[in-house]
């Protein structure tokens, strides 16, 4: 897939009405936005956009509404935020393509912004409906895609308004792909890939993609046990994905065909029981990853694991890292996925955290500013690294 997109600055805005998606699905407790990264992300373009006189008709979804009006879904709490992050009031649609939203558009002068509300309050989003799309599309001269945490769907905002608008992306959507574009097809060596995560079914095409690109693959978290298994080792009661089996296998044989060097954990950390609740106090051992009792479950990675993982980071030039290494939530149990944080903030090389609960774990860590590159795209990312086509890339108009 050709990711060299046209950009924003590609395209004369000035007095033009331009549709701009983002990805603002952020977290929220008790009404509150816990966490604004994804509207910071997305200052980029709109003040771009505000500065060089277009007329800025913002869009995203919150949660999954499924079609439904649910107000605790709606997307005032991010106008509000980035009202005081612009300096400027953004004005709140009532609806998404109806009366209000409409009327707003029409009335916009130059460097306004305003925000439609929940696209996903509309059942057509999720199934690209064109009716939708074309609805979308009437409100605007131009389509702005930077959303790259939605890049990943085909829905009427992410790919279908592109068929009925001139569609170019914005500076985040630019970054992402750059960053993660060049560490995939020409990456500083050696490059290093660490996975973490529960089930290895999640990240199969990841693996396999991977073991095509990186010099190291190093597999963590609960996903490591069936790996594990697959070498013949008992895992007594850890998470094991039995139909996953031949596949780690065939990946275990594909990394040595490469002279790949795949990395799993030597040791582990275990207990008699899963946590519950996920951060309750729990005693633990270390034991040797190839003798696991019968009784005990792994559930992070162990000291000596830590040591050889950090030290592969350390000396790599390019490291992409996506899933914990254990159960992170829980305090005990969350050394393993610092340490690969820690390992990739002392790294000189070109770091690049690849969404989800890892980025979350820098994050919280305090981590982040020493990361190259944190994505905002959660299953965005994951599918980059697949090396699967992204619809709401893919539609956008090639740069010359
Ligand atoms: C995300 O949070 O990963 C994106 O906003 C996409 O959300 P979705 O999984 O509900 O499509």
């Amino acid at each position: 897939m050709n990711y060299n997109k046209k950009s924003v600055e590609s395209i004369d805005v000035k007095g033009k009405r331009v549709l701009c998606r983002c990805d603002f699905n952020v977290p929220t407790k008790g009404g509150k936005i816990t966490s604004d990264k994804r509207i910071v992300a997305a200052l980029p373009t709109i003040e771009y956009l505000m500065k060089h006189g277009a007329k800025v008709i913002l869009c995203s979804h919150m949660g999954k509404p499924k079609g439904e009006w649910k107000p605790e879904l709606s997307l005032k709490i991010v106008a509000d935020r980035l009202s005081e992050l612009l300096g400027k009031e953004v004005i709140m649609a009532a609806d998404v393509v109806g009366e209000d939203a409409k009327a707003k558009a029409a009335a916009l002068q130059e460097g306004d912004v305003m925000l439609l509300e929940n696209v996903r309050y509309i059942k057509g989003e999720t199934k690209n409906d064109p009716e939708l799309s074309k609805e979308l599309a009437s409100m605007a001269d131009i389509f702005v895609n930077d959303a790259f945490g939605t890049a990943h769907r085909a829905h009427s905002s992410t790919a279908g308004v592109a068929d009925y608008l001139p569609a170019v992306c914005g500076y985040l959507v630019q970054k992402e792909v750059s960053i993660m574009g060049k560490a995939l097809a020409d990456p500083a060596r050696p490059f290093v890939a660490i996975l973490g995560g529960a089930k290895v079914s999640d990240k199969l095409n990841v693996i396999n993609n991977l073991l095509e690109k990186v010099d190291t693959l190093i597999i963590g978290g609960g996903m490591a046990f069936t790996f594990l298994a697959a070498k013949g080792y008992d895992t007594g009661k850890s998470l094991l994905d039995t139909e996953k089996l031949d596949y780690c296998r065939e990946m275990l044989k594909k990394a040595e065909e490469k002279g790949v060097k795949l990395l799993l954990p030597v040791d582990t950390v275990v207990a008699s029981a899963f946590p519950s609740p996920i951060d309750a106090e729990i005693e633990v051992k270390t034991v040797d990853s190839a003798s696991i009792p019968a009784d005990m479950m792994g559930l992070d990675i162990g000291e000596k694991a830590r040591a050889e993982f950090a030290e592969a980071a350390k000396t790599a030039k390019t490291v992409v890292w996506n899933g914990p290494m254990g159960v992170f939530e829980n305090p005990t149990l969350a050394q393993g996925t610092i340490a690969v944080a820690q390992a990739l903030a002392d790294s000189d090389a070109v770091t690049i955290v690849g969404g989800g609960d890892s980025a979350a774990a820098c994050e919280q860590l305090g981590f982040a500013r020493e990361i190259t590159h944190i994505s905002t795209g959660g299953g965005a990312s994951l599918e980059f690294l697949e090396g699967l086509e992204l619809p709401g890339i893919a539609c956008l108009q090639d740069a010359e």
